[in-house]
């Protein structure tokens, strides 16, 4: 057998510590498919006193996470700190400038940085934990796909908010709860805002978009929106109409270039991704030839992502290599981005109206203005003089058109609340 492959780890939180443990757990298994042991021989993290809950004895510590990058005995540098900035960034730059191969979960850095890292065009870095956790989707995109073309990459990429949505949904709890306990799980990131405000998914999703269509990461074209808008009631109401609420990313090829998007979504009961709970991602491939891959599998988690860092280790043992993005930087095309105004779909709208006569003339002559289209419209029970829910779902409809009536029902006497709006996906 060759010799082991040294790897460093910089920072030892729910992932690294993970890493760790299954890197102990399943070395054999792991020696057999990497063809050699893979050994970690250096760590580091900010506090050397604290009990991660697995044994680091013969494990060189560093407290600054750049001198791991330069100890002579590691061979491989796998960052594990989070964040697109500070120690996390340091450490990439400071391997990627050294040479050494680096492995990595950090979506927030692949999806920004892209030009840092391209001052290093024969980087060898790897990424397949920074998106759905244990699902290889990187793998699949790249290598599995590679003869295909790929029509769209659309899923649930969070598994903060997937946990939260089927919580709130399946035991009635509250968004804060769920939330708290997401965190104490180790899902949620060190900010937890960028679960739940839809970056974490605007990330990942820009990261698969690159590869699926062969172009530089784009992250500043994403639309992005994320859950703290969904209450009990339109979850309620999604159950009514035969729709689950989910935080979908999407990416498309149209004909005026790629859309991509991230935000609350209601998709029919029948959909693959309604029945996906809990914790769980899902990934749903259209390709040519091929046509729909679903993935599914546990998106977050210490043993989920370490399963994906060390595939990525094991490659690296084996020299198996691909390009970063699938093909080479020199092949990516430029393809334009197309901004959120000129989607087209159908809608889910609840106002929150004054229970009195006229009210839905009203509304639906702003409609009939911005020639929208009404598939059905629900309304429970009746309270004069107070505010009653009115659910209205649109046919396939322009983004553009939605806003404008968005906001002039929002300017309506009668309407009690800001309108809640939630796309409703199909395809
Ligand atoms: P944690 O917050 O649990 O761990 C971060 C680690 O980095 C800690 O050990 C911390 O040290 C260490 N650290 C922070 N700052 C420094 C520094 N300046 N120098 C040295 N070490 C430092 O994060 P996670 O394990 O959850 O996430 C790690 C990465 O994996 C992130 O990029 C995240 O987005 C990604 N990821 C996480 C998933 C998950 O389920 N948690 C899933 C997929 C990807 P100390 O422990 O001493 O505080
Ligand atoms: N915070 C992320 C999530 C971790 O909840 O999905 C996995 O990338």
């Amino acid at each position: 057998m060759k010799p082991a492959l040294s790897v460093g780890i910089a920072g030892l939180g729910t992932v690294g510590a993970g890493v760790v443990r299954l890197l102990r757990d399943n070395a054999t298994p792991i020696a057999a498919r990497a063809g050699r042991s893979i050994e970690v021989v250096a760590v580091s993290a900010r506090d050397r006193k604290r009990d991660r809950g697995v044994a680091l004895e013969g494990v060189r510590w560093h407290d600054d996470p750049v001198a791991l990058v330069a100890d002579a005995a590691v061979d491989v540098v796998v960052e594990l700190i989070g964040g697109a900035e500070g120690a996390a960034y340091d450490v990439v730059m400071a391997a990627l400038a050294a040479g050494k191969p680096v492995v990595t979960a950090n979506k927030a850095l692949i999806a920004t940085r892209g030009s840092a890292i391209a001052a290093f065009p024969n980087a060898s870095l790897r990424f397949e934990a920074a998106v759905a956790g244990g699902i290889p989707v990187i793998k699949t995109l790249r290598e599995g796909l590679a003869a295909d073309r790929i029509a769209s990459v659309s899923g649930i990429f969070n598994g903060t908010c997937n946990y939260i949505l089927s919580r709130m949904r399946a035991e009635k709890l509250d968004f804060a709860t769920v939330l708290a306990d997401a965190q104490a799980r180790g899902y949620a990131e060190a900010d937890p805002s960028f679960d739940i405000d839809g970056v974490d998914t605007a990330h990942k999703l820009a990261i698969l978009a690159a590869i699926a269509f062969g172009r530089q990461v784009d992250f500043a074209s994403v639309h992005v929106e994320g859950i703290r808008g969904v209450n009990a009631l339109d979850i309620a109401f999604a159950e009514e109409l035969g729709y689950r609420i989910k935080l979908l990313g999407i990416a498309r090829a149209t004909a005026a270039g790629i859309e991509t998007r991230v935000h609350p979504a209601m998709v029919p009961l029948t959909s693959p991704l309604a029945q996906v709970d809990g914790v769980n991602n899902a990934v749903v491939i259209q390709g040519d030839p091929v046509g729909q891959i679903v993935l599914q599998g546990r998106g977050a988690g210490a043993g989920p992502t370490a399963s994906a860092v060390v595939a990525d280790l094991i490659d690296l043992a084996r020299n198996r290599a691909a390009p970063l993005l699938g093909v080479e930087t020199g092949s990516l095309q430029a393809c334009a981005s197309v901004p959120m105004a000129v989607h087209q779909g159908a809608y889910f709208l609840r106002l929150m109206v004054a229970d009195q006569p006229g009210v839905i003339a009203d509304v639906t002559a702003v409609l009939r203005d911005h020639s929208i289209s009404l598939e059905s419209m629900l309304q429970h029970g009746r309270s004069p003089g107070d505010a009653v829910a009115v659910v209205l779902v649109t046919h396939v409809t322009h983004e553009a058109a939605m806003a404008a009536a968005l906001a002039r029902l929002a300017a309506l006497a009668a309407v009690r609340e800001p309108p809640a709006l939630i796309r409703i996906e199909t395809a």
